[in-house]
């Protein structure tokens, strides 16, 4: 089977040029530049399919290193699962996602490890790969960190927030740092000062302060700043690469930059909401509202310019790419258990559908180049998470995860008509430049002009192999 992508622009993170994309079954067979008569007319004949794609980019599939479909949290379970989150991702031109296998202090890695396969298996539309949260370092996970690289899973979450639930003490970090720094994993940082943080809880509930808006001013940024710093630290101290997620305050970005200027392995990742939200305009928003926007880290002010200082980091490099954290809860008898008590607001913002356009508007605004949009949305994520070569890039063998991107077109967004299993959205209203036309998946077309062609069952596990980002 063989499919023609004609007359676009390819884009790859190392430059664009007009070319066309032959796919053979799963694999990109060849870019050719145009009018290259290498194929001759009586194999173009044998075309079974041509995709038009005049006057648009055709980019690698995107890929979101950061999901949480189905994930527990605060007495509720996201509310996309492995099916409905990834038929959205595909949507908005994703075609892989890495989420995070979930340990929980108390349970065993291996086995829920296991558990999360069983609930990807057979129902994701496009690829999957697995991160692990380890929610409880003692001996057995420490073990498990080892077999789990064999597995395909070279990356490691740990909390220093969420006490009982996550955190672990900086011994038990230095721990699971030592033992990625010999097996070669990434170590990933929640990176939150979190008794700091349930104390200023407590002293805000004391004083009445229930709304919303208090998730983000007992959250300040120095929370965020002081655990990333120690989090590099840490790592410094042991040799292990650190991945720092959600950064959001400008000050933890400076720290990751700083210590990436004196050669450390420290990279950070930051998301749509820390890029085009506030504190202000959407996390304060008037009584219960802002409770859409509760996700942790917090929104920032716009008065401190954190939001700016992320597109920065962004172009310079300080920071290497752009994930969702996608972590739905619907408004109705989600976000709602928080009602009076903003610490029992679910933590989390379902983004999986949007971010390629999201982050477009950065090309848009002129923030990004065109090259660093699919550096930072589609080809990072792939080197930094051991899977570049086969995704990430448009070359002959890789798989052909392609997306035909039009900058003449339009996005507006609005829960009566994403994909996400919420029912409501965090961007609703926004009408915004450039829209996702058509989504190839391992060769199959599963998005075409507004209609979806995916399945659930097409998307396969990727063993992941050891970053390809270490400096
Ligand atoms: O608010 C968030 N980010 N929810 C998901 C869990 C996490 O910490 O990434
Ligand atoms: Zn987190
Ligand atoms: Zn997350
Ligand atoms: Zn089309």
């Amino acid at each position: 089977m063989y499919t023609l992508i004609t007359g676009g622009t390819v884009v790859n993170a190392t430059g664009s040029s007009r070319a066309d994309v032959l796919i053979e079954d799963e694999k990109i067979a060849a870019v050719l530049e145009p009018g290259s008569n290498i194929l001759g007319t009586a194999f173009l004949a044998g075309i079974d399919r041509v995709i038009d794609a005049t006057g648009k980019y055709v980019i690698p599939g995107g890929i979101d290193a950061h999901t949480h479909m189905e994930m527990p949290f605060g007495g509720t379970f996201a509310s996309d699962t492995f099916e409905t989150g990834t038929r959205a991702a595909a949507w908005g031109g994703t075609t892989t996602i890495i989420d995070f296998a979930v340990q929980y202090a108390g349970e065993d890695v291996l086995t829920q490890f296991a558990r999360w396969h069983e609930k990807a298996a057979g129902k994701c539309a496009i690829d999957y790969a697995f991160h692990q949260i380890i929610g409880g370092v003692n001996d057995v996970s420490l073990a498990a960190m080892d077999t789990l690289i064999d597995e395909g899973v070279s990356s490691f979450k740990l909390f220093m927030a969420y006490k009982d639930v996550f955190l672990s003490d900086d011994g038990q970090i230095v721990q699971a740092m030592q033992t990625a720094s010999h097996n070669g994993g990434l170590l990933m940082m929640h990176a939150e000062n979190g008794s700091v943080i349930d104390l200023l809880q407590k002293q805000a509930l004391e004083r009445g302060e229930t709304d919303p808006v208090y998730h983000g001013l007992t959250r300040p940024w120095q929370t965020e700043e002081e655990a990333t710093y120690r989090a590099i630290r840490l790592a410094e101290l042991t040799g292990a690469p650190l991945y720092v997620v959600h950064v959001s305050a400008k000050q933890a970005a400076m720290r990751i930059a700083e210590a990436r200027d004196t050669g450390q392995n420290v990279f950070g990742e930051t998301c749509p909401q820390y890029l085009w939200l506030s504190l202000e305009d959407q996390l304060g928003a008037p009584g219960f509202e802002g409770s859409k926007w509760v996700c942790s880290t917090p929104l920032r002010p716009k008065a401190h310019g954190h939001q700016d200082h992320m597109w920065t980091s962004l172009r310079t490099n300080d920071l290497q790419l752009v994930s969702t954290d996608h972590c739905p809860f619907c408004m109705k008898g989600q976000k709602e258990l928080g009602l009076g008590d903003f610490t029992k607001i679910p933590n989390g913002i379902g983004s999986v559908e949007h971010r390629l356009d999201l982050i477009y508007q950065g090309v848009v605004t002129g923030k990004i180049s065109l090259e660093r949009w699919v550096e930072i949305c589609c080809t990072t994520p792939a080197r930094m998470f051991g899977m570049y070569g086969k995704k990430g890039v448009l070359q002959p063998g890789a798989d052909a995860d392609v997306v035909v991107y039009d900058p003449q077109g339009k996005t507006n967004i609005s829960a009566q008509t994403h994909h996400m299993n919420l029912d409501y959205s965090a961007w609703e209203g926004w009408e915004i430049d450039g829209h996702v036309d058509t989504v190839v998946s391992r060769g199959l077309v599963v998005v075409d002009d507004g209609e979806y062609f995916g399945h659930a069952g097409h998307g396969q596990y990727i063993k992941r192999g050891l970053s390809q980002y270490l400096i």
